[in-house]
């Protein structure tokens, strides 16, 4: 499916920015961690696009891309603590440039994302379920539940998290309960975990600026909880630039391309990376 349609995809980015593909300088292309099916496609193309036209073409961490994101829409100054939370990682990250990263704390289990997305499922409230357990949470009291805060036994820093997906919240679906109640509960709990572990990441390591990316930074309360702490200077991605887009591999690709030049074309599509193990 994704060979049919990558052709009318690129087609359709072009027309939408009002671009023609002779106008573009250079080529960028997600590389890795993802599902592979979907790398190779993309990079499969990227790679014939860049020899058919002679363009230079850079590959981009998907990952590093989402911190970058921000960076495309407001200055900010290094260094910073780093939330990133997406359907398939959750890491706290000591930024010190472009490409200087400490990885403090990273999930033990299941993706902040994936926690969203498997309670939803669970709970038949709908998909994607980062958004639908939102909407439904607006209207539910967060208090209602206890969810439990999943324990830390096999953690290796005292900067990880764990989302213990479906089986430590099954607890909340017996009784009469109120799903919108499940929801706010649910999400206050998800959301405090990873916002407690950034907070005391950027006290331990002095740092006075947060910034939360990838999918789960769309969320209204992860935004409204963070920018309400007077200690930190927060930035979040506008909601166009948190859930996975072009524009935020572009973006980092020009910055790729002018420090190291063109990727050469040998190298390929990658599911997982080893690069985000945590430092300390
Ligand atoms: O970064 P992303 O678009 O894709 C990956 O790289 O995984 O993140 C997708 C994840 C999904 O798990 C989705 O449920 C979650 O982001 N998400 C949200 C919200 N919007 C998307 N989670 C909570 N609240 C949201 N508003
Ligand atoms: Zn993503």
């Amino acid at each position: 499916m994704h060979i049919e349609w990558i052709d009318a995809v690129v087609a359709r980015g072009l027309s939408a920015a009002g671009c023609t593909l002779a106008a573009v300088d250079a080529l960028a292309v997600t590389c890795r961690p993802g599902l592979i099916g979907s790398l190779l496609v993309g990079v499969s193309y990227a790679k014939g696009l860049a020899l058919a036209t002679g363009k230079p073409l850079v590959a981009v961490d998907h990952i590093r891309a989402h911190v970058y994101s921000p960076h495309m829409e407001r200055d900010i100054g290094y260094p910073y603590i780093a939330l990133l939370l997406s359907g398939g990682h959750t890491l706290v990250i000591d930024v010190q440039g472009l490409d200087r990263w400490e990885v403090l704390g990273a999930t033990v289990d299941d993706a902040c994302g994936e926690a969203f997305d498997k309670v939803a499922k669970h709970f038949d409230i709908g998909f994607p379920g980062g958004v639908a357990i939102q909407r439904l949470a607006e209207r539910g009291d967060p208090e209602a539940y206890r969810f439990p805060v999943p324990s830390l036994r096999n953690a290796r820093s005292r900067f990880d998290v764990s989302y213990s997906g479906r089986q430590q919240f099954r607890v909340a679906r017996s009784g009469p309960e109120r799903v919108a109640d499940i929801a706010a509960s649910f999400q206050k709990t998800a959301i405090d975990i990873v916002v407690n572990q950034a907070i005391a990441a950027a006290r331990s390591r002095g740092r006075h600026r947060i910034v939360a990316a990838g999918g789960v930074a769309a969320n209204r309360y992860l935004r409204h909880r963070l920018a309400a702490e007077p200690e930190f200077e927060t930035f979040f991605p506008s909601l166009a630039l948190c859930t996975d887009n072009a524009a935020m591999i572009a973006g980092l690709g020009y910055h790729v391309l002018h420090r190291d030049g063109p990727t050469e074309l040998s190298f390929g599509a990658a599911a997982r990376v080893a690069g985000f193990r945590r430092v300390s």
